[in-house]
């Protein structure tokens, strides 16, 4: 029984080690859909919270309350009203929310105080702290239609924000501002998430959400659901929301995907929309390699791109001594140029550090991923994990369903992220030819998602 335990368990743990180490000290903002809330998922989600602000990650946590609002002016016999998409927020509205917001305020922080019994957070202490932080503005009047209190935001109290952040606390904001007047304005959750991530340069923005999140192909030729795409390129984001309205995607996905777009834009590295029908979902996403939902990424940040015929001496630079030492598999130059097409490279100023290539067997449907290098003097920063991630997307692309490498030293960096050793015979024919049976190189695979 403990062996079991020991074979599931401790690489179960090694996998997730990296992650913990990497976010440690980021700032993520966490929003989560009142529709989340709705659907008794809140106990849930502060214990996932409570851990991963435990393990070293700062957390601003926004909750929306649209069906709460929704319930309370029914209660009252008011009909919500709405124009461009958003509330219109007249007195009754106002009263509303304002109970809304304290009720709801009142449940997390009530969830955060339990000490967490009989959960993996026993005995943990949660400091939540609310306050004045977003000053808003009027929506004012669009066309004609007077929005009355419903607002948007002006200014986030940042060095506010970072103080209770750096003791310790997490912070909890209600969809709410106020004028310099003290007047309350009715924000959504997006727009306050968004700008307090824009406005902290957060490492994350994550929605919780009612959506699975974003299918770039809704439907392949038979007419069945995509795959979620778990990564999307901010420039793909655009190109999606250009297309909007867009009959295959419900209303509240764009408006997801623009808040998203509009903090990649601004300096966010990475947004995230995430359904919270699925238990766990923000351990999935921040602690698995392949996470679950959608994550929108700037990739011009990380200047992770094709390459071209350019970069042949800086793929050669960065790959020779690694050849040399027996590392890689020497590869002949001809042959490296008349294949820089399937390079992908990181670059920096102008200097290559780090490449891979992606070599396809269609007729196998897999492809092997040669040649994965990271300059020594920027190994361990992540980079080869994004290089991973990029020939994953392009073999995607190209309609693969699993990737493959050869290696004879860095077993271990391939196992962590997914890969399963298998025999030499599951490789495709044509490959199995070439296989070099002095190297003995060990053969990984990598099942790509298709969810
Ligand atoms: C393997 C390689 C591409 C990883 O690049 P990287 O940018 O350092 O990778 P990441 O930052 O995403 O991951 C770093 C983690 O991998 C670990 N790692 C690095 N090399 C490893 C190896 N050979 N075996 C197991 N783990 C390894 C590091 O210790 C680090 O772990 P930590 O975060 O717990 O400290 C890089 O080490 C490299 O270029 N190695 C030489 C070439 C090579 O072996 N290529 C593979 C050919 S098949």
């Amino acid at each position: 029984m403990s062996t079991v335990f020991n074979f599931t368990f401790v690489p179960w743990f090694r996998s997730v080690a990296p992650y913990i180490h990497m976010h440690r000290g980021k700032t993520f903002v966490v929003a989560i859909s009142g529709e989340a809330i709705e659907a008794g998922k809140l106990p849930s989600l502060v214990q996932d919270l409570a851990m991963i602000q435990s393990m070293g990650v700062k957390i601003v946590l926004v909750h929306g309350f649209r069906p709460q609002v929704n319930e309370q002016l029914a209660a009252k016999g008011h009909t919500p009203q709405y124009s461009h998409g958003m509330r219109i927020t007249d007195s009754v509205a106002l009263d509303c929310a304002q109970e809304a917001a304290g009720q709801l305020r009142y449940e997390i922080e009530a969830a955060f105080s339990q000490g967490l019994p009989n959960t993996p957070m026993a005995g943990a202490t949660v400091r939540v702290i609310s306050g004045n932080f977003i000053t808003a503005k009027p929506v004012g009047i669009l066309d004609g239609v007077d929005f009355q209190n419903s607002g948007l935001v002006r200014k986030v109290d940042v060095p506010g924000l970072s103080k209770i952040l750096n003791l310790g606390a997490m912070v909890l904001l209600s969809p709410f501002g106020f004028s310099p007047t003290g007047e309350a304005f009715n924000l959504t959750m997006e727009e306050v998430a968004t700008s307090v991530a824009i406005a902290l340069q957060a490492d994350k923005l994550i929605f919780v959400t009612e959506v699975p999140g974003i299918r770039s192909r809704p439907q392949d030729p038979a007419g069945e659901d995509n795959p979620i795409d778990t990564e999307l390129p901010l420039a793909e984001a655009e190109r999606l929301l250009a297309k909007e309205p867009s009959p295959t995607q419900p209303t509240d996905t764009g408006f997801y995907l623009q808040h998203c777009v509009k903090a990649c834009k601004a300096g966010v590295e990475r947004s995230h929309i995430l359904p919270f029908a699925v238990d766990g979902v923000l351990l999935l996403e921040i602690y698995v390699h392949d996470g679950i939902g959608t994550m929108v990424v700037d990739e011009r940040l990380e200047s992770l791109r094709e390459a071209n015929s350019d970069d042949l001496g800086g793929v050669l630079q960065l790959i020779e001594p690694f050849e040399q030492d027996g590392t890689l598999v020497r590869r002949e130059r001809t042959e490296i140029e008349r294949d820089i097409g399937n390079y992908s490279v990181i670059d920096h100023d102008g200097v290559i550090f780090g490449c891979a290539a992606l070599y396809a067997y269609p007729e196998n449907r897999t492809g092997e991923m040669a040649a994965l290098t990271v300059s020594p003097h920027s190994q361990g920063q992540g980079d080869g994990e994004k290089i991973l991630r990029r020939i994953e997307q392009r073999a995607k692309a190209q309609d693969l369903d699993s990737i493959f490498v050869l290696t004879t030293r860095t077993m271990h960096w391939f196992l962590k992220r997914g890969f399963v050793q298998v025999p030499i015979e599951w490789l495709p024919e044509a490959r199995q030819r070439k296989y070099n049976v002095d190297r003995r190189s060990v053969v990984l695979v990598k099942k790509l998602n298709t969810n």
